[in-house]
C-alpha cells in the first residue's frame, strides 16, 4: 500500500491547506525557494515558507549578522527583504506554476501593518497561506513584543483575519513565559494553526574587542542546541490547542522530525539545518519515508501525537 504522508494545516478553514507531506522549510532559512530549485526538486516538500516579508523593502540590522555557537547559531538579520510588492510582482507568479503550496511570512511593527500585509496578498495566485511573525526578536519594535503576551498576539491575529481569506498559520516565540496561553489566544482569535518555535533571544561577546559580537548586540539562537526546549514547547501548546501545531527548533535529522510529530505536531519546519546541508529537508522527509516503510505504518496521522501520555 502506498504511503499517506499527507496532513491538513486547516483543518477550520473553507479551502484547507492541504500538504501532501508534514516537511516543510522554515522562514529565513530558505529564501523564496527558487534559490534551492537547483540543488534538488524541491517540489517534492510539503511547503515552502518564504522569508519574513514587511510592507517596505528592509536592507536590515548592521553586521556581523550571524555567529556559530556550540551546537547552534545566532542570528541577527532583522528581516532584510524586498518588500511586499516585489514578492507579489516578482515571487508569486512562479510559485503559482508549483505544485507545492508557498506560505508567506509576514511581520510589521504596528497591528495595522500586519493587517496592510494580509490584505495585500490575499487573493495573490501563488499565495497558499500567510505565517504570521509574531516573534522575531531581530526587529526594535512589533516582532516578539506581540508574541510574547496572549492580548497582543490575539490582537495580530484577529486584525490578520479580518483581513484575508487565506489560511492563517501564527508563529510563537518562545520568548514568553506561558507559550500555550499565548497559542490558546492565537486560536480563539482565529488562527488555523500555529507554528512553533522562533530563535531564542541570545548574544556572545567578543573578549578581544570587549564587545558584543553582532551589530545589533542580541540575535535569535536556532539549531540543534535549541531542540529539547523547542520540543518541549511543542508538546505543551499541542496538549492546550486543538488546532495543527508545526513543529520547529533545531530539527536535522528524520529522527528529530519525527520526535516533534510523536510531540503532536502535524507538520515541521527545518531551518539552521539547511545552511550545512542545502539538502536537509529533502532528508528529512526521506528518513519518514524510511522509518514508515520499516515499522509498517502507512498513514502519517498514526505517528501524530503518539508519545503523548
Ligand atoms: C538566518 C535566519 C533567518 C530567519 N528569518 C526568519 C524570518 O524572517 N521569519 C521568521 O518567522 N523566522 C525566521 N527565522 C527563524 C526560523 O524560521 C526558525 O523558527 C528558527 O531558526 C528555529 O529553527 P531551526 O533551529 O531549525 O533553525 C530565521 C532563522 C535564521 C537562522
Amino acid at each position: 500500500m502506498p504511503l499517506d504522508l499527507s496532513v491538513q494545516l486547516a483543518p477550520r478553514h473553507r479551502q484547507g491547506l492541504l500538504l501532501a507531506n508534514p516537511v516543510m522549510t522554515a522562514s529565513g532559512t530558505f529564501g523564496y525557494g527558487t534559490e534551492y530549485s537547483q540543488v534538488f526538486d524541491i517540489q517534492k516538500l510539503g511547503a515552502i515558507v518564504c522569508k519574513g516579508t514587511t510592507l517596505e523593502p528592509r536592507e536590515g540590522n548592521p553586521q556581523p549578522r550571524l555567529y556559530e555557537t556550540a551546537s547552534g547559531m545566532l542570528n541577527s538579520i532583522g528581516l532584510q527583504n524586498i518588500g511586499v510588492k516585489a514578492l507579489i510582482r516578482e515571487k508569486a507568479p512562479l510559485w503559482a506554476g508549483w505544485q507545492m503550496p508557498v506560505i508567506v511570512n509576514i511581520a510589521g511593527e504596528t497591528v495595522d501593518d500586519y493587517a496592510r500585509l494580509a490584505g495585500e496578498l490575499d487573493g495573490v495566485a501563488g499565495i497558499s497561506g500567510i505565517e504570521v511573525n509574531i516573534s522575531c526578536p531581530n526587529i526594535r519594535a512589533g516582532g516578539a513584543a506581540f508574541g510574547a503576551r496572549p492580548g497582543p498576539a490575539a490582537e495580530v491575529t484577529t486584525a490578520v483575519r479580518e483581513a484575508t481569506s487565506l489560511p492563517l498559520l501564527v508563529k510563537l516565540t518562545p520568548n514568553t513565559s506561558d507559550i500555550a496561553r499565548v497559542a490558546l489566544a492565537v486560536a480563539e482569535a482565529g488562527a488555523d494553526a500555529v507554528s512553533l518555535i522562533n530563535s531564542l533571544e541570545g548574544m556572545a561577546i567578543d573578549i578581544a574587542r570587549r564587545r558584543p559580537v553582532l551589530g545589533n548586540i542580541t540575535g535569535g539562537l536556532s539549531g540543534p542546541a535549541i531542540k529539547p526546549l523547542a520540543l518541549s514547547m511543542v508538546y505543551q501548546v499541542s496538549g492546550a490547542v486543538t488546532l495543527p501545531v508545526i513543529g520547529c527548533g533545531g530539527i536535522t535529522s528524520a529522527i528529530d522530525a519525527l520526535e516533534f510529530i510523536m510531540a503532536g505536531a502535524s507538520a515541521v519546519q527545518v531551518g539552521s539545518a539547511t545552511f550545512s546541508n542545502p539538502r536537509a529537508s529533502l532528508d528529512v522527509l526521506e528518513g519518514i519515508e524510511e522509518f514508515m516503510e520499516k515499522e509498517g505504518i502507512n498513514k502519517i496521522s498514526e505517528l501524530i501525537g503518539a508519545a503523548r501520555c
